[in-house]
């Protein structure tokens, strides 16, 4: 299946320079965005997970699906100030700043099994600082997931050897 084909390339968005992967084009497809979620499913289906832990906010819209097929429940990790109960927050570092991700403290069991979503692979930045959030509960980290993945940019080095499967490589 050439998913390519559903993902539209937009240049100079939302910087200068930069050709943006936008998936709302796969999403609006039925027929694909259902081959997708199952491909997805496929990497994880022979897993027992008891989360599916989903980055705000394009890793929220795979994440929910992936939870459902396999039985597990969902979990959002947030940008700051959003969840709202006690949270764990992790700050990292971006080319330009710093960025924070919130998990909530009893969303995840010490020894539960999860699968970390997200729609995009870039530098691993976002998903490293997650992956820091969910070991810092105790949670094994099964997989990590993606929809998308710009290989060029190396971000698997990131992920400590964990796990990586993804759906479309660029
Ligand atoms: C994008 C993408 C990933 C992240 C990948 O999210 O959805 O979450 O960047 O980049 P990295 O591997 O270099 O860390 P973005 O921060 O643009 O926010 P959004 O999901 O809310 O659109
Ligand atoms: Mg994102």
């Amino acid at each position: 299946m050439d998913f390519k084909k559903y993902i539209r390339d937009i240049h100079d968005f939302p910087k200068q320079g930069i050709v943006f992967k936008d998936i709302t084009t796969l999403l609006s497809n039925p027929e694909i965005l259902n081959k997708a979620a199952n491909e997805l499913y496929e990497f994880v289906k022979t897993e027992k997970i008891d989360k599916v832990i989903g980055l705000e906010s394009r890793g929220f819209l795979f994440g929910p699906l992936l939870a459902a097929k396999l039985n597990a429940g969902f979990v959002p990790i947030r940008k700051p100030g959003k969840l709202p109960h006690d949270v764990l927050s992790v700050t990292y570092e971006l080319e330009y700043g710093t960025d924070t991700l919130e998990l909530h403290k009893d969303s995840i069991l010490p020894g539960e099994r999860v699968l970390l979503h997200d729609d995009v692979l870039a530098t691993g930045g976002t998903a490293k600082a997650a992956l820091e959030l969910i070991r810092e509960l105790g949670g094994e980290v099964v997989q990590c997931n993606f929809l998308i993945e710009l290989g060029f940019l190396n971000g698997r080095e990131k992920l400590n050897g964990a796990a990586v499967a993804s759906l479309i490589q660029y």
